[in-house]
C-alpha cells in the first residue's frame, strides 16, 4: 500500500521533542504540528519537495487553449499525469475562465485530490487558493458584496469582519481552503486602478479592517469547515508605484515604507494571517520578488513571519522577461528562492521546478531553503485542515447565498455610498418626481460589481446573476416604472446617445446621470488621464443645460476628477464599486430610504498635477504666493454629508499631558441635530506639532460608526497611549518623541503635551 497511509499515520499520531533552530517557531500548541511536518519532510525527495513550491493555474491541467471555456472543464489526462503527478504541484489555483457552481468546484477539486492522493508517491494533499476578493465571487450564485473600498468607506470594522467570514463560509462550500485576499496595498497613489480592491489611502484604516477582515476569515482554526486561509498582498508598495500604473515602479524610502506601508501588514500578522503575496513592482530598482531584505530580512525575520510567501502570477518568469534583473529563467528562480520566496505561482508550467531541481543539485540553492520552504507550505496544509479531511465532501451549506447574507450584502453597500453633495437639499428625491436614469452605469449589473466577478475583469455580462437590480430597475421597482424614463447616455469613453438623453430629460422633473469606470483590474484598468471620461462629462454637461437639476451617481474605483461638471450638478453621490446589491443601495439613498453614512477613505483631487494623500507635509501645501493655501482637493479624505446634521461639542482631554506610559482618554459629545436617524462616522485626527523628521499634517487615529435618533446624543470616549504618538524616524526605528500635539474631531480641536 503507498506511503499515504504512513503519512496519515504519522499525522494522526502526536510526537512530542524540541524545535531545532532553523524551524518555523511554532506556538506550543503547533508543536506537534511541527513533528508531523519533520516526519513528513525526512520522507520527501527533492523532487517531491521542489513540487510543494509549484503553485499551477488551473488552466494548465485543461484540455484546450487557456481560458476558452465557457460552462465546462476538460482535464487534460496527459498535462494531470505530467503536471501533477510527476511533478507533484503541491497547489492549484484560478479558475477555468467562467463561474463554477458549488457543486462543480467540488468536482474539480475532489479530482485534483484524488489524484494526487492516489498517485503521487506521498500522496500529500493540494492547496486550493482563489481570489475571492468581494466575497466568493468565482462561485456562481455567491454572495458578491461591495469591494474593499465600499468596507473602507463604511468605517465599519465588524462589517469587514462579517464579509471575510461569510465569503470564507462560501469559498469552503465550493471546497476552497485559500483566499488571495485581502488587498492591504496602501493605495497612496489615485491613478491606480486597483483602488477599488484597497482599504484606501490610509495605513490606520486598512490595519483595522484588514486584521477584522483576516479575523473573520481565519477564525481562531482555518481548519473548520466555515474558515479559510488568508493571503495579504500585495507586500510590498504594489499600490504606490510613482505613475499609478500598475505594477510599475516605486520610488520610495525605507522610512517612508515603513510608516505609511507596512503597518498593515504587521497589524495582519499579530492577527494570525498565514499567507503573503509578493508586489509585482521594483521597489527602488530591485524587483520584490528577489528582494531579500524585504521578504527574508523584514518580513520573515523583523516581523516574525510564520507562514508562506507565495509569488504573484508569472512573477518569476517576469524577472528574466520584464524586469531584466535576471539572464534567464533559471537565474529568476535562482534569485527568487533564495530570496525567500516559498511557492511560484507559475501558471503555465513546471519549468519553476525543474530549474530548482538544478539549482539544489548544482549546489546554487542549498536544500536547507527548499526545507524552509517546504515546512511553511506543509504548515499551511495542515492549518487549512488538509491532512485531517482534504475535501469536506460530507459538508452541507444551507447558508450559501441566503437572504440573509443578501440583506447583510444590502446593508453593507447602503453603509458605504457617500454624499458629497446636497445643494440645497435636493436629496432625498421625492418619490412621486418623473426622473430620467441615465448614463453609462446606469443598467449595469457590472459596473457596479467591477472586476473580479465571475470572471477576471467582469465584463462579461452572461454569468450575470438573476435578480439583481441595475440602477434603473432599482429605481424603477421603487418609483413605479412609468415615472422613469431611461436613455443610456454614453459608452464608457465613446458612444455619444447624449441627444437621445437630452431629450428625454426635457419632460421629466430630475435627471439621474450614473457615471463610472468600466470594469477591469490589473493592466487593464490602467489609464492615461484621471479626470472622467470626456464623454461622460459632456453628458452631464448637456442635461445640466436643461435647466433640470442633476444629480450625479459616480460608480467608479477611483476619484475621477469632475472639477468642470460638479458646479453644474446639484447632488453628488458616490457609489464606488458596490456589489450585486449596490442598485437597490443606491435606489434607497437617492430616495431616502436610507441615510447616507459612507466618508471618503480616499482623498478626491481636483486637478490631476496635485495627487496629495491627506496625510502630506504641511510643505505640500505651499501655495505660488509662499502662503500655506495649496491643497485644495474635490473632497476631503472622511468627508462625507448625512441627511441629517450632527454637531460635535464638549471635546475633553483627561490630562493636558501625559507621559510615555500614561494613557490620554478622550472624550466628546456628539448630538444628531436634525429630524431623521442618522449614523455619524466619527474620525480622530492627532498633528504632531513638531518632530525630528518633517511630520504629517494629520493622522487618523481612532474612528467609529455612531447611530443616533434625532435630537440625541452621545458621550464617546477615545484613548491614545504613546505608541499611538509614535513615527518612524531617519534611522527607520518606530520611536516617540516628547512634545505637544493637537487632536481634532471634525470642528472641535485640543492640545496635549507628551513628555
Ligand atoms: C494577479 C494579481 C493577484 C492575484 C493573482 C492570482 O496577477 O496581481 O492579485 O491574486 O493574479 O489571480
Amino acid at each position: 500500500m503507498k506511503l499515504i497511509i504512513l503519512i496519515l499515520a504519522l499525522v494522526s499520531s502526536i510526537l512530542i521533542s524540541s524545535c531545532s533552530t532553523d524551524k518555523i517557531e511554532l506556538s506550543n500548541s503547533d508543536k506537534a504540528v511541527s513533528e508531523k511536518i519533520d516526519s513528513i519532510l525526512a520522507l520527501m525527495t527533492l523532487e517531491e519537495k521542489v513540487g510543494q513550491m509549484l503553485n499551477l493555474g488551473l488552466p494548465a491541467l485543461l484540455t484546450g487553449p487557456f481560458y476558452s471555456y465557457r460552462d465546462t472543464l476538460v482535464f487534460d489526462s496527459a498535462k494531470v499525469q505530467q503536471l501533477l503527478v510527476e511533478y507533484g504541484a503541491g497547489s492549484v489555483q484560478n479558475l477555468g475562465s467562467f463561474p463554477m457552481t458549488p457543486k462543480q468546484w467540488n468536482q474539480v477539486i475532489e479530482f485534483v485530490q484524488t489524484t494526487s492522493k492516489a498517485k503521487t508517491r506521498l500522496g500529500i494533499p493540494v492547496l486550493y487558493g482563489i481570489d475571492a476578493v468581494h466575497g466568493a465571487n468565482y462561485t456562481a450564485g455567491s454572495v458578491m458584496f461591495p469591494h474593499q473600498i465600499n468596507l473602507a468607506a463604511s468605517f465599519n470594522t465588524k462589517a469587514a469582519e462579517q464579509v471575510g467570514a461569510i465569503t470564507a463560509y462560501e469559498l469552503r462550500a465550493s471546497h476552497i481552503p485559500w483566499n488571495y485576499a485581502p488587498v492591504l496595498d496602501v493605495a497612496r497613489h489615485p491613478m491606480w486602478g486597483r483602488i477599488f480592491e484597497s482599504f484606501g489611502e490610509d495605513a490606520y484604516v486598512a490595519s483595522q479592517l484588514g486584521a477584522a477582515y483576516i479575523r473573520g476569515q481565519q477564525g481562531s482554526d482555518p481548519s473548520a469547515n466555515d474558515k479559510v486561509l488568508a493571503c495579504a498582498k500585495h507586500f510590498i508598495g504594489y499600490g504606490a508605484s510613482y505613475n499609478g500604473k500598475d505594477r510599475s515602479p516605486i520610488l520610495m524610502s525605507e522610512n517612508y515604507i515603513r510608516q505609511v506601508l507596512l503597518p498593515p501588514f504587521q497589524e495582519a500578522i499579530e492577527n494570525g494571517l498565514l499567507s503573503v503575496m509578493i508586489s509585482s513592482g521594483a521597489l527602488n530598482g530591485v524587483p520584490s520578488h528577489i528582494d531579500h531584505f524585504l521578504i527574508t530580512g523584514l518580513l520573515k525575520g523583523e516581523l516574525g513571519f510564520k507562514g508562506v510567501v507565495i509569488t504573484d502570477w508569472g512573477d518569476v518568469d517576469g524577472l528574466h522577461a520584464v524586469h531584466k534583473v535576471a539572464a534567464n529563467e533559471r537565474e529568476a528562480v535562482k534569485l527568487s528562492v533564495l530570496a525567500g520566496i516559498d511557492i511560484c505561482m507559475e501558471p503555465y508550467d513546471a519549468s519553476f521546478a525543474t530549474h530548482l531541481i538544478e539549482l539544489v543539485k548544482s549546489g546554487e540553492v542549498p536544500m536547507s531553503r527548499i526545507d524552509d520552504a517546504v515546512r511553511r507550505v506543509l504548515y499551511l496544509k495542515f492549518k487549512a485542515g488538509l491532512f485531517n479531511n482534504p475535501s469536506l465532501y460530507e459538508v452541507e451549506y444551507p447558508n450559501f447565498a441566503s437572504k440573509e447574507t443578501d440583506s447583510l450584502n444590502h446593508q453593507m453597500a447602503c453603509q458605504s455610498i457617500t454624499l458629497l453633495k446636497n445643494e440645497a437639499s435636493v436629496l432625498p428625491l421625492n418619490k412621486k418626481s418623473r426622473i430620467l436614469v441615465t448614463g453609462v452605469s446606469s443598467n449595469s449589473i457590472n459596473y457596479l460589481n467591477g472586476g473580479w466577478s465571475r470572471t477576471w475583469s467582469g465584463q462579461d455580462t452572461s454569468y450575470n446573476d438573476k435578480g439583481k437590480l441595475t440602477i434603473l430597475q432599482a429605481v424603477q421597482q421603487k418609483i413605479g416604472s412609468n415615472q422613469v424614463c431611461y436613455a443610456p447616455g454614453t459608452g464608457y469613453v465613446d458612444g455619444d446617445f447624449i441627444n437621445e438623453a437630452v431629450a428625454k430629460a426635457r419632460p421629466c422633473d430630475v435627471i439621474v446621470a450614473c457615471v463610472g469606470e468600466k470594469p477591469a483590474t490589473e493592466k487593464p484598468s490602467d489609464i492615461d488621464e484621471l479626470d472622467l471620461p470626456e464623454i461622460q462629462q459632456e453628458l452631464v454637461l448637456r442635461l445640466a443645460e436643461t435647466g433640470k437639476p442633476v444629480i450625479l451617481v459616480m460608480v467608479q474605483g477611483r476619484p475621477r476628477i469632475i472639477r468642470y461638471i460638479e458646479p453644474k450638478v446639484k447632488g453628488i453621490v458616490m457609489a464606488y464599486l458596490p456589489g450585486n446589491e449596490g442598485g437597490r443601495a443606491i435606489a434607497d439613498v437617492l430616495f431616502g430610504d436610507v441615510n447616507p453614512s459612507g466618508k471618503l477613505p480616499y482623498t478626491y483631487p481636483r486637478n490631476s498635477g496635485s495627487l496629495w494623500a491627506y496625510d502630506h507635509q504641511l510643505s505640500d501645501e505651499r501655495d505660488v504666493n509662499f502662503g500655506l493655501a495649496g491643497f485644495t482637493p474635490q473632497y476631503q479624505f472622511g468627508f462625507g454629508l448625512s441627511y441629517t446634521t450632527f454637531e460635535y461639542s464638549a471635546l475633553k482631554l483627561s490630562s493636558d499631558s501625559i507621559s510615555m506610559t500614561d494613557t490620554l482618554k478622550i472624550q466628546f459629545e456628539i448630538k444628531n441635530s436634525g429630524t431623521r436617524n442618522g449614523t455619524e462616522v466619527a474620525l480622530l485626527f492627532v498633528s504632531d506639532e513638531v518632530a525630528s523628521i518633517s511630520p504629517a499634517v494629520k493622522q487618523l487615529k481612532r474612528f467609529e460608526r455612531i447611530d443616533l435618533n434625532p435630537q440625541e446624543s452621545k458621550s464617546i470616549d477615545f484613548f491614545l497611549t504613546a505608541s499611538d504618538l509614535a513615527f518612524v524616524n531617519q534611522q527607520n526605528q518606530r520611536i516617540t518623541e516628547p512634545g505637544y500635539f493637537t487632536i481634532s474631531l471634525a470642528d472641535q480641536k485640543a492640545r496635549f503635551k507628551l513628555y
